[in-house]
């Protein structure tokens, strides 16, 4: 322990006083030199011999040692006349540590007579103290920014002991980062800085623990220890990386429902504090229609969809997202979320009718094309393949062209007189799964074609008029008719002349085929005209049926009766084969004989 300079300049005092009091009578000044720490007992030196004296006088001049301090730390042998410590002496406790001799002075003083001997005794430095530091822990705060030679001041370590054995240098344990300079002081004291040797790196180590060992210059030598503590603060000298990867690829099913979750990205920032805090989002672009359709949760890095996301519409989206930390000035990175839009078969076939023949000749020849048609599906994949195909039995067929075009054709010969009409029901299936279908009609009128002639209900018509009917009078109406339509239809009717005389005897309607007489006819004369009536359609060609007419004069009795036996002789009975027509005759009451003529069953027995 060192003295304080006060109590030093003090004892100065005491010791100027003390000389000026026995002013003469001081003799000599006797120095001697010790190690501090001496063991007790230890003998300095004999003062008998030294100071030329007898043993015995020590007793008998009653000899006293006199120490100029508080404690008494030597005492004299009176026997041996051996000046030996009494009490371990410390030199720090008696002198500074700074003061580099340290001298312990004392006075012999003899009576009868008086005489004073001054001792000085000059106590010298042993290393018995180690090196201190006043604080054990020392706390630094470093940037990652600072450049490599920044020096950083530290507290030194204090050696109570002098000279050799007070501090020599200090030690830093071992660092990639940090080096110590020495610098030594005016007075000798060494001071110590600690250097930053290369850039530090927070994200790599943010504390560095490293010990400073003072050593001092005593053998052996003695050393103490402090730790320093070396806290990285961190610079915002990382930007925010993606975790894995630099783009994200994402199916999703279309018609996925507002707010869905489409993926989580997430980014790391080796920083710290602000400088590692994260904010997302989706940085509109040039293409700012992807962005509108999503949004990001800034925190959590959550990607969500905004409104429906329609697979007809966009078939996959590219969206940039952001991750920018928070420093100042912050620091960014981007990566990429691929979307990948999944079909699902939410749109059925739509069938185009493309063009289509209203009406369709019944003559037309299988294979003719009648209409075409497209069938479109918005989806993709099978979703979007179509098959058409026609419902029901009708005489037609689809002919696939090209991709989704058919052409509607026909496929079985077509009748007008059976079926006029046709609605093609056209049917579109997509082979999604579920598939969609959908149909469409087209109205297909088939079209008349003169292929039916006019036809009368008998191919022979027998008439039977009276004599003497007036000329004009209406003999038969005669009527065909005709299984086309319109102009095919529209019938003309004739007279096939076979002599010169038929048209002075009758006329006919072409327009209503009613057959009028000329004049009366003369029984007598005429029995039976017989003649042939063609009807004719007014279609290109025309077609034509003929019918027989048979004009039967029935007798009026204009005459008195006169049996003519033409052919037979008198008195025999004739007879004559009944033709078998004769039955339908005999309804109408009446039979024709070729040689009676018209005979009705009233008047006639039929066996003759
Ligand atoms: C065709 O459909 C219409 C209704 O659209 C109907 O009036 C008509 O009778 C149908 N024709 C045939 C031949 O089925
Ligand atoms: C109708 O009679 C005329 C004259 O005899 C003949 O040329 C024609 O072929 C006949 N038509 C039919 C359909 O029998």
């Amino acid at each position: 322990m060192a003295v304080s300079s006060a109590t030093v300049s003090r004892m100065c005092v005491t010791v100027l006083f003390v000389f000026s009091a026995m002013w003469g009578l001081a003799l000599s000044i006797s120095r001697y030199s010790i190690p501090e720490e001496m063991q007790e007992g230890s003998v300095v030196a004999n003062l008998a011999t030294d100071l030329g004296l007898d043993v015995r006088a020590l007793v008998t001049r009653k000899a006293k040692l006199d120490i100029i301090h508080s404690k008494k730390y030597l005492d004299i042998n009176k026997e041996t006349g051996e000046l030996f410590i009494l009490e371990k002496i410390d030199r720090e406790y008696i002198c500074s540590s700074k003061t580099t001799s340290c001298f312990l002075k004392m006075d012999v003083i003899f009576e009868n007579p008086i005489r004073i001997f001054n001792i000085e005794l000059e106590i010298m430095d042993i290393n018995d103290n180690a090196p201190v530091f006043r604080r054990e822990t020392m706390h630094l705060d470093i940037s990652e920014s600072t450049a490599p030679g920044e020096r950083f001041s530290l507290t030194n370590a204090v050696d109570a002991d002098v000279g050799a054995n007070s501090i020599k240098t200090y030690y830093l344990s071992t660092s990639k980062s940090f080096t110590i300079d020495i610098q030594t002081g005016s007075d000798g004291s060494k001071y110590v800085d600690l250097v930053l040797n290369r850039n530090l790196d927070r994200e790599e180590q943010a504390l560095h623990n490293l010990i400073l060992t003072a050593v001092d210059g005593g053998v052996p030598a003695r050393s103490g220890t402090a730790s320093i503590i070396v806290r990285v603060l961190d610079i915002n000298d990382n930007a925010p990386l993606f975790n894995h990867k630099q783009l994200y690829k994402v199916p999703i099913p279309e018609n996925a429902p507002n707010g869905a979750t489409i993926v989580i990205v997430s980014a790391t920032d080796l920083d710290e504090g602000l400088n590692g805090e994260i904010v997302y989002s989706l940085p509109a672009k040039e293409d700012a229609k992807h962005t509108e359709m999503f949004s990001i949760d800034p925190r959590s890095g959550v990607i969500t969809s905004k409104g429906t996301i329609d697979y007809e519409e966009n078939a996959a989206f590219e969206i940039r997202v952001q991750a920018k930390d928070r420093g100042l000035p912050p620091r960014s990175t981007q990566c990429k979320v691929l979307v990948e839009v999944i079909d699902v078969n939410d749109n059925a076939p739509e069938i185009v009718v493309t063009s289509v023949m209203a009406t369709v000749k019944e003559d037309s020849f299988v294979g003719t094309v009648i209409a075409s048609i497209n069938a479109l599906d918005k989806d993709g994949g099978k979703n979007g393949h179509v098959v058409c195909t026609l419902v029901g039995d009708v005489p037609f067929k689809l002919i696939s062209t090209y991709n989704n075009y058919y052409s509607v054709a026909v496929d079985r010969q077509l009748d007008r007189e059976s079926v006029s009409q046709y609605n093609v029901t056209i049917s579109a299936k997509d082979e999604g799964t579920p598939p969609l279908s959908s149909t469409t009609v087209i109205k297909i009128t088939v079209s008349d074609v003169n292929d039916n002639p006019p036809r009368f209900s008998e191919p022979i018509i027998n008439v039977f008029v009276k004599e003497n009917i007036p000329a004009g009078a209406l003999i038969v109406r005669l009527t065909a008719s005709d299984h086309d339509v319109n102009d095919n239809a529209q019938i003309a009717y004739s007279m096939l002349e076979t002599s010169n005389t038929l048209p002075t005897m009758i006329n006919i309607n072409s327009l209503t085929g009613e057959i009028y007489s000329m004049h009366s006819f003369n029984y007598e004369g005429v029995k039976k005209i017989q003649f042939q009536v063609q009807a004719t359609d007014s279609g290109v060609p025309p077609l034509s049926s003929n019918v027989t007419v048979n004009v039967f004069i029935l007798d009026e009795n204009d005459n008195s009766p006169v049996i003519l036996p033409p052919y037979s002789d008198p008195g025999s009975v004739h007879s004559e084969n009944i033709p078998y027509s004769a039955e339908r005759l005999q309804r109408q009451d009446c039979l024709f004989d070729s040689f009676y003529g018209i005979i009705c069953n009233t008047t006639v027995s039929r066996s003759g």
